[in-house]
């Protein structure tokens, strides 16, 4: 059996949920949430020690401006009401991504991070104006800035997943076979599921039948 050690979700689906329900796109990031919160609570429960989630993307920022000041709205008043629970939960609290936001915001990331800095039980790592090139461009313009040989171990010191295991899984929802320049480097040996299923519709169930498929994979890394 296979041990999971890191679980990395792209979220998608939300927009055609809320649409599919007769409501708006933004009525489906905000029932996005509750699926967040049912797989934050079923990884706990199987032990799972990174769980990454995909919410924003460094091409998110193409849409309209009403979606993505909703969807920050959601962000600030999630974590102002879930933070000090998480915390009393022993959850770490991480972004990945570039935190160039409102200054509210920031401030608001930067302390939930700081506030669970030493928390053990799992790490939420949250992909904020995440990009795996912007990631990985950034990532050797450091090392050419440092002079530093450019090898695998050096290029993952300046990734944002630094100290942080590849995901050993990798989920996407929604009906839809592509990456979306989520993880790229990271996700070179993770398997791989699509979901059919909208992100507000994916539940614990669905969530278990990947885990039990998973557990059973043979996983060769080149080997036989
Ligand atoms: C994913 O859901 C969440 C974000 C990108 C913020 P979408 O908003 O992409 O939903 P669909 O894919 O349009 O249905
Ligand atoms: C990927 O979903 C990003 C997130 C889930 C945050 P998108 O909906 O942005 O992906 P594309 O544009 O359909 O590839
Ligand atoms: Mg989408």
């Amino acid at each position: 059996m296979n041990p999971i050690n890191h679980v990395a979700i792209i979220m998608d689906g939300n927009g055609r949920w809320g649409l599919k329900q007769k409501k708006s796109r933004n009525a489906g990031h905000k029932a996005g949430l509750k699926s967040v919160e049912r797989i934050i609570k079923k990884s706990i429960e199987y032990n799972i020690k990174f769980l990454t989630l995909f919410a924003f993307s460094t091409e998110n920022w193409k849409r309209p401006k009403k979606e993505i000041d909703y969807l920050f709205n959601l962000l600030e008043s999630f974590l102002i009401s879930r933070i000090d629970e998480f915390d009393k939960q022993d959850i770490k609290f991480k972004v990945i991504g570039k935190k160039n936001f409102s200054k509210k915001l920031n401030l608001l990331l930067n302390s939930a991070e700081k506030k669970t800095s030493k928390n053990s039980k799992i790490q939420i790592n949250l992909a904020l104006n995440y990009g795996s090139k912007f990631e990985l461009v950034n990532a050797f313009k450091k090392i050419i800035k440092n002079n530093i040989n450019i090898d695998e171990k050096n290029i993952e010191k300046f990734l944002y997943t630094k100290n942080i295991p590849n995901p050993d899984i990798l989920i996407r929802t929604g009906n839809t076979k592509r990456l979306s320049n989520f993880l790229l480097w990271q996700i070179a040996y993770s398997e791989i599921f699509f979901e059919k299923k909208l992100w507000p519709d994916f539940n614990e169930t669905d969530y278990s039948k990947i885990i039990n498929k998973f557990k059973k994979v043979k996983r060769n890394y080149g080997n036989i």
